[in-house]
């Protein structure tokens, strides 16, 4: 088995809450994260893809294709974007790293047909990342998360 990684970067805004929380309780949780008018992050991610080389190319996945499905599925549609209000796959979603970890897998999951997706690790800042490798999760959505 090898394993094969790409890395993008993208910079994007969000605020976290809970909808259901008042706002004492949000700003327990959330602290500066909870800023009314949101905050951004630039966020470094990787994506591991694990399989045999084909034999008459020597590639598990060519680079660049695994680099474009990143592109085009993730990266085009949340750089520059504010996580709660522009991201239909983000609708409802309190856009933690653990959250959008585990969203980028369903999606990127069907998207990559050569190998096997084995690993998500997406970081938040330089020194708080998350790493995923696609056990059963359920991501909640709620009702008003954009408002
Ligand atoms: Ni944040």
């Amino acid at each position: 088995m090898v394993y094969v990684t790409k890395e993008i970067n993208f910079s994007s805004s969000h605020r976290l809450y809970n909808p259901n929380f008042d706002n004492d309780t949000n700003n327990a949780i959330y602290d500066k994260c909870n800023n009314f008018n949101g905050h951004g992050h630039n966020y470094k991610l990787q994506v591991t893809v694990a399989g045999i080389p084909n034999p008459e190319t020597g590639y598990l996945i060519d680079l660049k294709k695994l680099k474009r499905i990143m592109m085009e599925e993730i990266h085009d549609k949340v750089d520059h974007k504010n996580l709660n209000f522009d991201v239909d796959f983000l609708k409802g979603v309190i856009p933690t790293v653990e959250n959008l970890s585990v969203i980028f897998w369903q999606i990127l999951d069907s998207k990559i047909i050569e190998g096997k997706l084995y690993k998500i690790k997406l970081w938040e800042t330089e020194a708080s990342f998350v790493e995923y490798f696609g056990e059963e999760i359920e991501v909640r959505r709620f009702e008003g998360i954009a408002k």
